[in-house]
């Protein structure tokens, strides 16, 4: 079936012609086919998708347009926009992401966790002590994020025998998460983890001595979970007592942002803490936070 999209997908044989200039890439993404997919993108991950970034769309999807061996961007949008299966989708998403993170990353917000937050939410819920703390990295990215959280709060617990906690880490990226679940890092992704706590926490790969790996300590303390923070309900079966969602608003447009903060807000329990990222704030959005500290945030009681 000479020119069918099956034929088009198929191996063998020199390229020649057409299937020649296709390796060379897909014509440029038009601004009605980038319309068509920044529409898409942003109601279903809420990512902002001004005309400024075709061209980083257009080279983060080229390769994909090339490999389903479509002739070009317009018949990208038609198979992932019209009867894609549900799996195109997600390697879409996958595909515009930024999964940027590190461990022990903005590090004062785990000195200001450990030192003025775990005894707040002592005092106020018991959150710690009498119950396990609950924490959620929202929008974890690989990983980092999570796994440090763990290893902070279990230096906190040796210091204070008897804390409890339990960290939930979600995000949207199915790439992002299958990393994350395997809790497999370089040793340059592992270098600002403290070396005591590199000691106690993190294993070298009896594979591949390239390889660290987050203890089973740690890794078990951390639910690694898929979750879109444009979901109207996020189903969580409690509410948490404190929520790292950073450098992941930066993303979004004022709108979304709003509407997120507030299923954020209705996700905390009253009084509970949320950490935004460096360059984030709420300010000048209807939502009900009072701040603690820069990028910091509690719940107001009465929310
Ligand atoms: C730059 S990373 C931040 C990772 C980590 N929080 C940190 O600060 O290092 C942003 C993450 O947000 C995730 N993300 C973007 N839109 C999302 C959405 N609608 N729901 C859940 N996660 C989302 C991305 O997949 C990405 O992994």
């Amino acid at each position: 079936m000479p020119g069918s999209r099956a034929d088009r997908r198929g191996g063998g044989g020199l390229p020649a012609g057409p299937a020649a200039s296709r390796l060379a890439g897909p014509p440029p993404l038009s601004p009605r086919d980038f319309a068509r997919l920044g529409a898409f993108i942003e109601g279903r991950c809420g990512i902002r998708m001004p005309p400024s970034k075709r061209t980083l769309l257009e080279s983060r999807l080229g390769r994909r347009v090339r490999e389903l061996g479509l002739a070009g961007f317009g018949e990208y949008c038609d198979h992932v926009l019209g009867d894609a299966p549900g799996d195109e989708v997600v390697r879409m998403v996958d595909h515009v992401t930024t999964n940027k993170t590190d461990f022990f990353r903005e590090p004062h917000h785990f000195e200001l966790l450990v030192r003025d937050v775990l005894p707040a939410l002592a005092a106020a819920a018991g959150a710690g002590t009498r119950r396990p703390l609950r924490v959620w990295s929202a929008g974890c990215s690989t990983g980092e994020e999570p796994y440090t959280l763990a290893m902070v709060l279990l230096e906190a617990a040796r210091q204070a025998t008897g804390l409890r906690f339990g960290i939930l880490g979600t995000d949207l990226s199915t790439r992002a998460l299958e990393r994350a679940r395997r809790a497999e890092y370089t040793e340059a992704q592992v270098r600002p983890v403290p070396l005591a706590q590199r000691r106690r926490y993190l294993l070298r790969s009896i594979r591949d001595p390239q390889v660290v790996r987050v203890c089973r300590e740690v890794r078990e303390l951390v639910a690694i979970e898929q979750l879109n923070l444009l979901d109207p309900d996020y189903r969580l079966r409690e509410r948490m007592d404190v929520i790292f969602c950073r450098n992941v608003f930066i993303y979004f447009e004022r709108s979304v942002q709003q509407r997120v903060l507030l299923r954020l807000a209705r996700a905390l329990s009253p009084g509970g803490f949320l950490f935004l990222g460096h360059a984030e704030s709420i300010a000048g959005l209807e939502v009900p936070f009072d701040p603690v500290a820069p990028t910091v945030y509690r719940l107001r009681e009465d929310a």
